[in-house]
């Protein structure tokens, strides 16, 4: 359905979402930064990942608060093994895309690795590139960056902090590992939370750290945490778009749940397609444009007939 030619089909412009939304400012449903701020302590965040533009407009069409951009997108839609090399114009690229499907959730862009770590005020460059560029109504980015998180902050750039697991430092954690497990690291976490609060972050992301560190953060924090592996006590969810919908493969962390398998899905579909096509059952006649009256009377004296 997707190929089908502009013309074949009136356009239905319909793009209100199919499932009831959550609670909104009224203007005209986009969920804003300062409701996803109020939000807190009222009722749970729901946030998914998206890379393009079918991504991010089912899952805009689905009710979610907020679309990340992650640049998880690196194993997700460009076949990586990790997230590092992931480049700016890459990022504004998806985040483009993935903006044309998103007209109601609150779209938030990754920093990818090396945009934000050199200098203040390349990272302000870079998070004005996703906003001006890509579309993104917000960046996140990874690590105790208070700096950084104040300085985007005071160009109008709401930011989304990220800690625990930060995959961009991976080969620093030796892997992807369970993080704020000694209560040293759990008492600096908490420390680094309250700072990237403090600096000006609206909404910080745990991820992959033991439960009651982040029951711990999200009741000290005047913001909204979202986890990913971190438990039931945050203020929100969010899990990214291909391993929610099982078209993620390899082992998978403890925390996702499938919630379909459109990978099998999607293999069955062209397989079925590949055996019509080799059978010659597709096209069938009403899956072709027929001839306007006398054209095929006309090639016929000019080539002769079959
Ligand atoms: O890149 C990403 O998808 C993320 C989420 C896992 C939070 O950062």
């Amino acid at each position: 359905m997707e190929s089908r030619r502009k013309g074949d089909q009136p356009e239905t412009g319909d793009r209100s979402p199919s499932h009831p939304q959550t609670k909104t400012n009224g203007s005209a449903g986009v969920v804003t930064v300062p409701e996803v701020a109020a939000s807190k302590g009222q009722r749970r965040l729901v946030m998914v990942t998206a890379t393009d533009e079918p991504s991010g407009r089912l899952v805009d069409r689905a009710g979610v608060d907020l679309v990340l951009v992650g640049d998880s997108l690196a194993m997700a839609a460009l076949g990586r093994p990790d997230t590092l090399s992931v480049t700016m114009n890459e990022m504004v690229h998806h985040t483009r895309a993935v903006a044309a499907g998103v007209h109601r959730a609150l779209l938030v862009a990754d920093m990818p690795f090396g945009s934000y770590q050199a200098a203040v005020a390349e990272a302000v460059r870079n998070a004005c590139r996703l906003v001006a560029e890509g579309g993104a109504r917000a960046v996140k980015l990874e690590g105790a960056r208070e700096a950084e998180v104040a300085a985007i902050t005071r160009a109008g750039i709401p930011v989304v902090a990220h800690l625990g697991l930060t995959p961009q430092s991976f080969h620093r954690m030796g892997g992807y590992r369970v993080q704020a497990r000694e209560v040293d690291d759990a008492i600096a976490l908490v420390a680094q939370a309250e700072a990237l609060a403090t600096a000006g972050a609206f909404l910080l992301v745990l991820e992959a750290i033991p439960e009651p560190v982040a029951a711990l953060v999200t009741r000290r924090l005047p913001i909204p945490t979202i986890g990913i592996g971190a438990g039931g006590a945050c203020d929100g969810q969010v899990l990214v778009w291909s391993d929610l919908l099982g078209l993620s493969q390899g082992p998978l962390p403890r925390f996702v749940r499938r919630y379909a398998e459109l990978g099998r899905i999607a293999e069955d579909a062209v397989a079925a397609f590949a055996t019509d096509v080799r059978a010659g059952r597709y096209p069938a006649a009403t899956e072709c444009y027929p001839a306007p009256p006398g054209l095929a009377e006309a090639l016929a004296q000019k080539f002769g007939r079959e």
